[in-house]
């Protein structure tokens, strides 16, 4: 049932693991060049944090900045996507009565930090609904330009949803958002190795993405990168020496972000190795493999709505590497209590070996389940959930 390729992966070859959107999953190449690096810290830890990270560190913003179509003397990397919202949202002077924009589709821990940032200011949250199911993009452009206002001081929009699994048309969204006067945060914590990147095109305000989910960096690596008329006001969730303490051929941006403290840094040295991973997996490099990917969870969506009868809730073309699906009334039956603890997704784990989210979202809240593709999945793995969703048994003795 595993794909040859999963051979690069260290996955549980026993379990059926269709959640790369969550935390990604790390190849064993790339494990062993993080690994290296650690050893060469440990070896002389001045000498590699002190002497040798900075120049270290601009290398891999290189490669990155490659990667992702964006000039390097506008990007830092961060821990992770939620700390590159942070950094941007409590950095905004807001004034009482300003409002951030952002969607019903945005994720959680990030909304959090938009109304943190309001409430200090006495500013608002306005949620934009975008519709789902939907059938084009019109609709979520539709739902958020018509939630601007004279107040608005921000939207922040994701690149790719997380409960909904839609590829959101980002650049034009931008674009329209501008004429209105309304800058953008995007969250693309889904997109970098999902969709192909041009950050500076895009030219939002700022752009935060995720590299340890679909490049395959090591848990902790992602990035912030900020347009140049925003640079200055921003400042990292931890201030440290680069606050007054410039370095020679870097950006005031790059010193603030650089050193937030003592840390492990090998997960963003790590970078440059996942990079060329996923260019070597396929002959034609990373845009065959998202195009695999993209493959494959159009395919699995395909089969498991065939299974359960469901429709399909969006357009192939709204879709990467990630698709959201109904569940069958049988399965909404069920408490909606925590979702961690979903009593579908423990059952599809313990019963079945398969690890996939199981999503409440929406008004009245339904459960929907999103699938992920990654070269180390097959089309076995789709048929395996579809199989254990329609023989719903399991879910009666559960009542
Ligand atoms: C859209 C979106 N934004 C932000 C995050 C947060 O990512 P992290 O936990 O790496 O900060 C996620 C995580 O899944 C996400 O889906």
């Amino acid at each position: 049932m595993p794909s040859p390729l999963a051979d690069h992966w260290a996955l549980d070859p026993g379990a059926i693991f269709l959640n790369h959107g969550s935390f990604g999953a790390c190849p064993r190449v790339v494990l062993e060049a993080q690994a290296e690096y650690r050893a060469r810290m440990e070896r002389q830890p001045v000498q590699f944090l002190w002497r040798d990270l900075p120049d270290l560190l601009d290398a891999a913003r290189a490669e990155l900045a490659r990667f992702v179509g964006a000039n390097p003397d506008n990007l830092v990397f961060v821990a992770n996507a939620t700390a590159g919202v942070n950094a941007v949202a409590r950095s905004l002077h807001l004034k009482a009565g300003d409002e951030l924009l952002t969607t019903d589709h945005d994720y959680n821990a990030c909304r959090n930090v938009l109304a943190e940032a309001a409430t200090r200011a006495g500013a608002k949250v306005v949620v934009a609904r975008v519709p789902f199911p939907l059938t084009d993009e019109q609709q979520i452009m539709d739902a958020i330009l018509g939630a601007v206002t004279k107040r608005t001081r921000l939207a922040m929009i994701d690149h790719i949803t997380s409960p909904t699994a839609l590829v959101f048309p980002i650049r034009k969204i931008v674009r329209l958002l501008a004429e209105r006067g309304v800058e953008v945060l995007v969250d693309g914590a889904h997109a970098p190795g999902n969709v192909p990147l041009d950050i500076e095109t895009i030219s939002p305000a700022y752009y935060t993405g995720n590299l340890h989910k679909w490049v395959c960096a090591p848990k902790g690596a992602a990035f912030l990168w900020a347009r140049p008329d925003r640079q200055e006001a921003i400042r990292p969730p931890i201030i440290s020496h680069g606050e007054n303490t410039r370095r020679e051929g870097r950006s005031a941006f790059q010193d603030r972000f650089d050193w937030p403290g003592t840390l492990d840094p090998t997960a963003w040295l790590s970078v440059p190795a996942a990079i060329r991973f996923g260019a070597a997996l396929f002959p034609g490099g990373w845009e065959e493999l998202r195009d695999h990917n993209r493959a494959t969870a159009s395919a699995g969506r395909a089969l498991i709505a065939g299974h359960l009868n469901v429709p399909l809730p969006a357009p192939n073309s709204l879709l990467a590497s990630m698709a959201t699906l109904p569940l069958p009334e049988p399965l909404q039956t069920l408490p909606l209590t925590n979702q961690r603890l979903d009593p579908v997704h423990l059952l599809l784990l313990d019963q079945h070996g398969i690890e996939v989210p199981i999503v409440h979202w929406g008004k009245p809240v339904r459960r929907w389940v999103r699938i992920s593709a990654q070269a180390y999945n097959t089309t076995a793995h789709y048929r395996a959930l579809a199989d254990a969703l329609t023989k719903t048994d399991w879910v009666k003795a559960h009542r």
